[in-house]
């Protein structure tokens, strides 16, 4: 073992992991992180590898805080013909034929928001429109009606905090659990409710397959997932606001802005390390995996891996096409990989029409390398 993984440790990576992935791409592929306890995989064969060979890496794993606080029936936890008969029961409700619909949404929802901010001339942007706008467009889309987007909101900060709280400190664990108890009430009644009179909706949809526990397991997990397309809102315009030319050729073809979407989750992408176990003894990029062993496919590293993109450390619109592993690949990839591009592009460009000078406040930064992401976004354009 190396000194330099063993040296690795999480504050640095929360910090920035990027330079540690290029060294872990460079000198370590496969790599035993103690800090960790995990292989991190972080070149684009072997990530994808990771993630395609379902003979040899799983994603049930009990032992993951997803399991723990959101139910091992969660869909993401699930292999087999469970997970398909799950995927299968709501996936022509995420099919691109519906992206018209969903762009006229978000526009209007994004339009309808940033009317109530417009004469203030400055806000955190996170809370007052990313969040708002996508939670409560996706949330309606799904179907999470007993809920507010301001409460499906905090449930969904609730759940964050616990599942990324690695030392399982009891006092960051509270407000996961309090969302959960909230999370069973509302949606054990919605559930009941549709029981008796199905509708179309992907909570209906899961519960006529799956029966009401990995239904709400499904449910919670997704509802973990709403915060992400504000996040990648975020780390767009941050990319943007950064690369002043990039900007300005987005402003001048709007029609880009879904391109540096594309590009946005190539280069900062909200998800950046997944989890998987091995269920055999494995080689991978030529190191020996035993089974029964975590493995971290580190999306965000293949994403910058030099060997399939040119000059892959920089942020480029020009780059075409820009493909990713941001949201996911092979069996697990996500349900909403049409969706939320389309939400979060439409939700961008009515930010860049309604503010000819956007201004960020320069010392915020993004943290974190399971979910990369900013907790606020400070601008003003007036
Ligand atoms: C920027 C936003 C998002 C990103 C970057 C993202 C990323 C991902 C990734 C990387 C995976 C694969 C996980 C793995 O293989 O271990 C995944 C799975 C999943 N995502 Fe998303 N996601 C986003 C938003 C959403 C939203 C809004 C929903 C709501 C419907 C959603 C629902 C799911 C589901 C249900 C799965 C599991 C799919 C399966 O197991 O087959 N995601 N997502």
């Amino acid at each position: 073992m190396s000194t330099f993984t063993d040296a690795i440790t999480v504050e640095e990576l929360e910090f920035d992991p990027y330079p540690v992935y290029a060294r872990l791409r460079q000198e370590e592929p496969v790599a035993w992180v103690p800090a960790l306890g995990s292989w991190f995989v972080t070149t684009w064969h072997e990530v994808r590898r990771s993630m395609s060979d379902l003979e040899s890496f799983t994603t049930v794993n009990p032992a993951t805080p997803l399991a723990r606080y959101c139910g091992p029936g969660n869909i993401l936890g699930r292999e087999g013909d469970a997970h398909s008969q799950l995927k299968e029961s709501v996936d022509d409700l995420f099919a691109p034929v519906h992206a018209a619909q969903w762009a006229a949404l978000a526009e209007s929802a994004a339009r309808e928001q940033f009317d109530s901010l417009v004469e203030l001339g400055s806000a955190d942007l996170m809370a007052t429109y990313f969040k708002p706008v996508c939670v409560g467009v996706i949330g309606r889309y799904l179907g999470l009606t007993p809920a507010e987007a301001s409460t499906v909101t905090r449930w969904s900060e609730g759940l964050i905090a616990a599942l990324t709280n690695a030392g399982q400190d009891s006092a960051a664990a509270r407000p996961g659990w309090q969302a959960l108890a909230e999370i069973d009430a509302a949606l054990g009644a919605q559930l009941d409710r549709l029981g008796r009179c199905p509708d179309s909706s992907v909570p209906s949809r899961l519960l006529q397959c799956a029966g009401p526990a990995d239904t709400l397991a499904t449910l919670k997990m997704i509802i973990s997932a709403l915060l992400e397309p504000a996040w990648l809102c975020a780390n767009t315009m941050y990319a943007l606001l950064t690369h002043p030319q990039q900007l300005a050729a987005v402003r001048a073809d709007p029609g880009l802005t879904a391109v540096a979407v594309a590009e946005g989750l190539r280069w900062m992408g909200p998800v950046g390390a997944l989890g998987r176990l091995t269920t055999r003894q494995v080689t991978l990029g030529g190191v020996v995996i035993p089974a029964g062993t975590p493995v971290t496919p580190v999306i965000a590293a293949a994403n910058r891996d030099g060997s399939v993109f040119e000059d892959a450390e920089r942020f480029d619109v020009h780059r075409r096409p820009a493909p990713h592993l941001s949201l996911g690949y092979a069996r697990h990839q996500c349900l909403a990989v049409d969706l939320v591009p389309t939400v979060v592009a439409a939700t961008l460009r009515v930010l860049l029409e309604r503010c000819a000078a956007l201004r960020m406040e320069t010392q915020n930064q993004p943290y974190g390398f399971k979910f990369r992401k900013f907790s606020e976004f400070p601008v003003s354009w007036s």
